[in-house]
């Protein structure tokens, strides 16, 4: 059966373009049937409804530190659309802690770093400060901590000597696109179980692909 999606977004949306295209292939197991913006502005707006999908705009702005009240709104729209999942692609708003048990198992974030690595704001920064060699995207149930909670799926790319923030950003983003599509596909499949607070899937399928970096010739 289909399951019913909102993606929350809050500016370009192309996490939310890479869902509502996976999801208009035959077979996937969930409908994009709504796009909430918090902010009126936000370019993903055009995007959804050039793609034929209903869109929203609840402005946060205005509720200042009144999550709650911004979240009623918020609710109701959910409810109305009869939706079952919730995307977060890029939704630059904080839940209250209510809110977030009440979608407990159901609502989904990415975030570009290989969680619990680099949480927060200027993630790829993070990453390049911190040296690594290798950094990615992590699809993760939404908890009330930031950028935290049971991981769903990862992908990973290697970072270059001469990276910027940006340049990683570029390359993490094309991971991004490719794992949030089957992330949901899982959810939306009943393929993710949670336990404890890691989760597992089925049918469990572990690749023998390997990412080194750098690679030596
Ligand atoms: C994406 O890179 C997403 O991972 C990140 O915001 C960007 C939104 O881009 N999210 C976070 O940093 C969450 N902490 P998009 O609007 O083009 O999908």
């Amino acid at each position: 059966m289909m399951r019913r999606v909102a993606i929350l977004i809050s500016g370009r949306g192309s996490n939310m373009t890479a869902l509502i295209e996976a999801a208009a292939a035959d077979g996937f197991p969930a409908e994009i049937a709504l796009v909430i913006s918090n902010k009126a502005d936000a370019p993903g707006l055009a995007t959804a409804q050039a793609n034929g999908v209903k869109t929203l705009v609840i402005e946060s702005k205005p509720f200042g530190k009144d999550r709650a009240g911004f979240e009623k709104l918020l609710q109701a729209a959910l409810d109305e659309h009869k939706i079952e999942l919730i995307c977060l692609g890029g939704f630059m708003r904080l839940f209250t802690a209510e809110f977030v048990r009440h979608w407990y198992g159901r609502m989904l974030n990415i975030h570009p770093s290989l969680l619990p690595s680099f949480p927060g704001l200027d993630p790829h920064g993070q990453a390049l400060r911190a040296g690594v060699k290798i950094s990615g995207a992590t699809v993760h149930f939404v908890i009330p901590e930031t950028d935290a909670g049971p991981i769903v799926m990862q992908g990973a790319v290697p970072v270059a000597d001469d990276d910027t923030a940006d340049t990683l950003a570029a390359r993490v983003l094309g991971i991004e696109h490719k794992i949030y599509p089957q992330a949901l596909r899982l959810l939306a499949n009943g393929g993710v179980q949670i336990v404890g607070e890691a989760t597992r899937s089925s049918p469990g399928v572990c690749s023998d692909d390997n990412l080194i970096a750098p690679s030596v010739i």
